[in-house]
């Protein structure tokens, strides 16, 4: 699994920005255990919230704490991308600068939509993003979503350019496990992050998950994730 170039999607790795890592140290830290998981691309994803923070003072700390992180990463560790986990709110997609918020130079936005049933505006909204604003919703940690949604507006949204992410720990507990592969599998997940925020704390655990996919629906299902992955912020 080691030598697979492994992609992680979601991470709150980049130092002092967040509830995720609190210093550089902990941040080389987490970098060392992605490393020696196989993950050769993070994408970094500190919260965003509209209400809390404007655009420039995000990207400034975020190109703060990236500079300062970079300027002490080895060779080996993997590759950080910068993105954001982008709390939903209605309107969001009339927000000019959204394609800032988006990994690296890419149109993909990790998205962070409510918990609790979604509405057909949100469900629009969602949708238009992409097909209106050229931007690729990616909805984190969609676990804590799917079980509220209905059938009609998940087809909707499967049929649209959204991905659905699921993070690590939906594939590695043993009560969601079948439920995760599931997923994966119908193809309605394309996605896996860490989510992690520390290296004590919610450390990351991604080999983890990857490996027990290998496993379960074999080493060739893994390449294509990774495949797709890769190519996704990798052009
Ligand atoms: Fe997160």
């Amino acid at each position: 699994m080691k030598d697979r170039l492994l992609p992680d999607f979601h991470s709150h790795v980049l130092p002092g920005i967040d509830d995720g890592s609190r210093s550089t140290e902990e941040s080389l830290r987490m970098l060392e255990m992605l490393r020696s998981q196989g993950i050769s691309t993070v994408v970094a994803t500190p919260h965003f919230d509209a209400d809390r923070i404007t655009i420039d003072d995000f990207l400034s700390r975020r190109e703060r704490a990236f500079r300062v992180l970079s300027e002490r990463v080895a060779e080996d560790v993997p590759t950080i991308k910068t993105g954001a986990e982008v709390s939903y709110y209605p309107g969001i997609s009339r927000l000019e600068r959204l394609y800032e918020l988006c990994i690296g130079k890419t149109r993909l936005l990790l998205l962070e939509m409510p918990i609790g049933k979604w509405d057909k505006y949100v469900v629009d909204e969602l949708v238009n993003l992409s097909s209106s604003r050229r931007i690729i919703p990616i909805v984190a940690h969609v676990e804590r979503c799917l079980p509220y949604q209905e059938r009609r507006f998940l087809e909707k949204i499967s049929s649209s350019d959204v991905l659905f992410q699921i993070n690590a720990s939906f594939v590695i507990n043993i009560s969601t496990r079948r439920k995760a592969l599931r997923l994966l599998k119908n193809g309605l997940v394309q996605l896996l992050g860490s989510d992690c925020h520390g290296a004590e704390t919610r450390p990351p655990e991604i080999g983890e998950a990857y490996r027990i996919i290998a496993d379960k629906l074999g080493e060739k299902f893994v390449t294509n994730m990774l495949e797709y992955g890769n190519s996704l912020i990798h052009f």
